[in-house]
């Protein structure tokens, strides 16, 4: 792999969860719990996982909106600092799930799309005006309605505004958290493919989030999966699909039936743990099909099984259990 664009080394995010507004923190959560990881100038990371096991802190922290608790972030392998986290906006932005929350809504779109350049003094009003015009035509909206305000717009076209406003400062990377979730399908279809067009014309590196995972799979060159803030495998987009290794993964790509391969059907059973109280050993244990005791006890590492192919599984290679068989893991 060329130089990475980005990289995360054992990068931890807790949150201390106090009792009362005032009380010591009782426990800890672990949203991100060492989280290592490159990705390359022009490539696309995925990011799946079921809804709360860190995605979205990540992608803050990925960003300095949160502050880590341990670990490294490297931008063209110089490590950055909370004091960094300006220059680092100028070079990595977030695409938000829902662009209504997210734009303000008594602004012009125009302004909306120029703000980011005024913030960061890169132009004049009138340039950076000019600039949003410029972009509202580059995402595929009418450089006419740079007066309007965004409740004047449909979902899949509030969604280009957030990606103009995220571009005009002209960064590399882009974090897409749930970017096109909200959208219905063929709105979403049409944005997937300006990202897409985006990223050729302007050598954009995506991390790419979406808890769909056949969206993740058209537009990742790879894919990470993540459990309980940590990433469980990793590998080449369609590896990963075609040859799952851990379990969850498995578990994920057959609950797709456009993506489940002939006779794999595993339910995962219940629902992910508390990241406050995650099990011992391997976390995904009490809903594991092949957990052994060694699984309660043993967290596995995330190592190399075939060539560029990361899991976290003390049995990674094996076959599951036969189909039709649920997951139940050593605790049921
Ligand atoms: N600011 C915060 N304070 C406390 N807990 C948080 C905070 N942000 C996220 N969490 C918790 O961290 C975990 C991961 O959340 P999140 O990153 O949003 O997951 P995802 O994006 O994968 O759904 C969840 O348990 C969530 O409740
Ligand atoms: S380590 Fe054990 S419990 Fe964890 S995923 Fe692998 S087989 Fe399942
Ligand atoms: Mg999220």
């Amino acid at each position: 792999m060329t130089a990475p664009l980005l990289e995360a080394r054992d990068l931890r995010t807790h949150f201390p969860i106090r009792r009362g507004l005032f009380g010591r923190a009782a426990q800890t959560l672990r949203a991100v719990d060492g989280v290592s990881f490159a990705i390359a100038p022009g490539e696309t990371l995925g990011l799946v996982g079921e809804s709360g096991c860190g995605k979205s802190t990540l992608v803050k922290t990925l960003l300095l909106l949160e502050q880590p608790t341990g670990g490294e972030i490297l931008y063209d392998g110089e490590r950055v600092t909370m004091a960094d986290a300006g220059r680092l906006r100028r070079r990595a932005q977030i695409v938000f799930q829902d662009p209504y929350t997210s734009l303000p809504p008594r602004m012009r779109i125009a302004d909306i799309i120029a703000d980011p350049l005024r913030i960061h003094g890169l132009a004049d009003r009138e340039e950076a005006l000019r600039r949003a015009r410029a972009l509202m035509r580059e995402v595929g909206l009418n450089p006419e309605r740079g007066r309007d305000y965004p409740f004047q717009f449909s979902g899949g076209q509030r969604q280009r505004i957030g990606i103009a406003r995220a571009l005009a400062i002209e960064p590399s990377l882009l974090l897409l958290d749930e970017a096109v979730s909200a959208l219905d399908v063929s709105v979403q279809a049409q944005v997937l493919n300006l990202l897409r067009d985006l990223q050729e014309r302007r050598g954009l590196t995506y991390v790419f989030i979406s808890h769909d995972l056949g969206v993740v799979r058209a537009m990742s060159d790879r894919v990470a999966v993540m459990y309980l803030g940590k990433i469980v495998e990793q590998g080449a987009a369609g590896e990963v699909y075609e040859r799952p290794l851990h379990p969850y993964t498995r578990a994920l790509v057959s609950a797709v039936p456009s993506l489940r391969r002939r006779g794999e059907r595993i339910r995962l059973a219940g629902e992910p743990p508390k990241p406050t109280d995650p099990p011992s050993g391997c976390a995904f244990h009490p809903r594991c099909p092949l957990a052994r005791p060694v699984c309660a006890e043993q967290a596995p590492l995330l190592q190399e099984w075939l060539p560029g192919r990361l899991a976290a599984c003390h049995f990674a290679l094996e076959p599951l259990p036969a189909a039709g068989q649920s997951a139940g893991g050593v605790a049921a």
